[in-house]
């Protein structure tokens, strides 16, 4: 086990005002929208709550830049409304048909489908709008690297391939590149773009982005290989949504190409891997690393 960068670093207290922050972002961006049901539905699923991981890692990121992370604020709220409509439409009846998300119940199963959909539509759009036309006082050419990012990452090359390889798969005999395959697109690419976005925004020379890249590479593909791990492991209670649904699916995991023990050996391994991609930024990297420790100690 590597020596952590900082060992002064008060991870929790820099969790919680993270998370806080995000909340109060998140709900000044969602405006008076019209007609109400669609305000409703917007609000419903964006301010549920949930773990903040990709906004809090955004302004991360930013830090690192020695930017004033404010600057990446719009782009934080950008990607969790990118996550959050991804996750509406995942749990969609022609998709994984679920019904818990977040805690309560799924957002087509209290505003119906259409509702569901057009909402989802709606936030991803709104996403687009906060980069581009609630960013003030970034450089327009980091803005315009954001949304080159986010458009790719949010589209076939990212969440939209993996999702479509995901539900192609299920049921079938899936080996291990097809499964990385997966994971990497369907939820690793927006948590890399989480990153990368966030040093953009801060301006990062190369080398920063180069490093920050194979840090978010490592922590996307083993935020998932936990995902699939808790789904075995953890409850419905505790998780905020279906547990053991992989299995129900007939999906394929890491537990049930890998096993257990073995899935948590590879976590472990990415994790360890995307700390030493940024250790030599040494204490400004404090918050990434131990946001990296949380992805793999997380219990929901
Ligand atoms: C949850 O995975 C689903 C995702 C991480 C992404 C799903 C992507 C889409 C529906 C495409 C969205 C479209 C755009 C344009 C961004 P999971 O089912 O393994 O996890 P779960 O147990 O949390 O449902
Ligand atoms: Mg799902």
């Amino acid at each position: 086990m590597a020596e952590p960068v900082s060992s002064s670093f008060d991870f929790t207290a820099y969790l919680a005002k993270a998370r806080k922050r995000v909340e109060v972002a998140l709900d000044a961006a969602l405006g008076p929208e019209k007609p109400n049901q669609l305000r409703e539905a917007m609000r419903y699923s964006l301010l549920a709550g949930g773990k903040r991981l990709r906004p809090i890692l955004c302004l991360a990121a930013c830090e690192l830049t020695g930017e004033n992370s404010d600057h990446a604020i719009s782009t934080a709220v950008a990607i969790e409304m990118i996550h959050t409509m991804s996750l509406i439409h995942d749990d969609l009846p022609a998709m994984d048909n679920d019904d818990l998300r977040r805690g309560r119940p799924t957002n087509h199963k209290v505003y119906g489908d259409a509702l569901a959909i057009l909402a989802g539509d709606a936030l991803l759009t709104r996403a687009f709008e906060m980069v581009a036309l609630r960013s003030p006082n970034v450089p327009v050419d980091r803005l315009l690297k954001v949304v080159g990012e986010l458009s790719l990452v949010a589209g076939a090359p990212g969440l939209v391939g993996g999702q479509v390889e995901d539900l192609h798969c299920e049921g079938k005999e899936v080996d291990l590149d097809t499964l990385e395959f997966i994971h990497t697109h369907k939820t690793g690419a927006l948590l890399k773009a989480s990153v990368v976005c966030g040093a953009f925004i801060g301006g990062a020379k190369e080398e920063l982005i180069s490093a920050l890249r194979i840090y978010a590479k490592g922590i996307g593909l083993a935020f998932q290989i936990v995902d699939d791990i808790l789904d075995v492991t953890a409850s419905s209670e505790v998780l905020g949504k279906t547990a053991g649904k992989d299995l129900i699916a007939d999906k394929t995991t890491y537990p049930k190409l890998l096993g257990l023990d073995e899935s948590r050996k590879r976590a472990r391994e990415l994790i360890g891997n995307s700390k030493k991609a940024i250790e030599p930024w040494k204490n400004k990297a404090a918050p990434l690393i131990a946001l990296a420790d949380y992805i793999i100690d997380r219990d929901r």
